[in-house]
């Protein structure tokens, strides 16, 4: 009897531990959403001005995004991307990616030329994924005509800064396979890992799934945490 109810305590303990962390993970993100402007304290990520571009750079919710630059970003991410979903077992649905794009909890990073055209954004959230306080990286889209001028890095970067900023653990993204483009750009430039919850890693979704979930770590996202190994069935969504 002693034993048993010695082991029903330790068993509730470990409950109230587990739920005091998860309350504490929800906690960051509900702070991190709460914040007015992510980049307020780094004015120098404000400006690009590098290869012949002069970029302001500002980040906003979608809720104070003016409607015009919602559907710029919405065509521009339709004619980029389109094609590539189309190549995938995702299809492209415009309502779909509307509604993803103008979800309440959307952040965006735009970038603007000369201070009004719009040239690039990243769509991103302050989220949990598999028991992890995340910054995910919905979109990042640039105009042709200011790609390879390292503004793509520099808008990662960015991510990685707010990321960091608000102790998130890690900045996530879902890059296509065939997005060779892309690729390249997260796994050798960027030095993005494939994250433990991918598809080729966790076994969870059919081997030939078509992406493949990246990660980078904050300082915040120590390499062995409570989930490691654990199985979330996160990665299909
Ligand atoms: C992918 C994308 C965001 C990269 O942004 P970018 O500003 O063009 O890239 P950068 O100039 O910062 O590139 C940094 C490095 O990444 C690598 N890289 C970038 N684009 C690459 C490409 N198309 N092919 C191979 N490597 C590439 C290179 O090493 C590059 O350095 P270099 O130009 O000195 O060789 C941009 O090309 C884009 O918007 N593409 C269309 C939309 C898209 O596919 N988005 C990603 C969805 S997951």
């Amino acid at each position: 009897m002693q034993r048993k109810s010695t082991k029903a305590k330790e068993k509730k303990q470990k409950r109230l531990e587990e739920r005091a962390a998860m309350d504490a993970v929800f906690a960051k993100v509900e702070a991190a959403n709460k914040l007015g402007d992510p980049l307020e304290a780094f004015p120098v990520f404000k400006k690009y001005d590098r290869n012949g571009l002069n970029i302001s750079i500002e980040c906003k919710r979608v809720s104070s995004l003016d409607p015009a630059t919602v559907e710029w970003a919405y065509e521009l991410t339709k004619a980029n991307m389109q094609a590539l979903y189309e190549q995938s077992e995702w299809g492209w649905k415009d309502r779909e990616k509307k509604e993803e794009m103008t979800d309440d909890r959307a952040w965006y990073l735009i970038a603007r030329e000369e201070g009004s055209t719009t040239v690039a954004f990243s769509h991103f959230r302050f989220d949990v994924e598999c028991g992890d306080e995340v910054l995910y990286c919905y979109e990042v889209q640039l105009e042709t005509r200011v790609r390879r001028k390292g503004l793509g890095k520099f808008l990662l970067q960015i991510l990685q800064l707010i990321a960091n900023s608000t102790q998130m653990k890690k900045v996530m993204l879902t890059v296509f396979k065939h997005n060779q483009g892309a690729y390249q750009f997260f796994r050798e430039a960027l030095q993005f890992d494939i994250d433990e919850t991918s598809p080729s890693v966790s076994g969870c979704c059919s081997d030939d799934s078509s992406y493949e979930i990246l990660s980078r770590r904050t300082k915040y996202g120590e390499v062995q945490h409570s989930h490691a190994g654990s199985h979330c069935g996160g990665c299909c969504h």
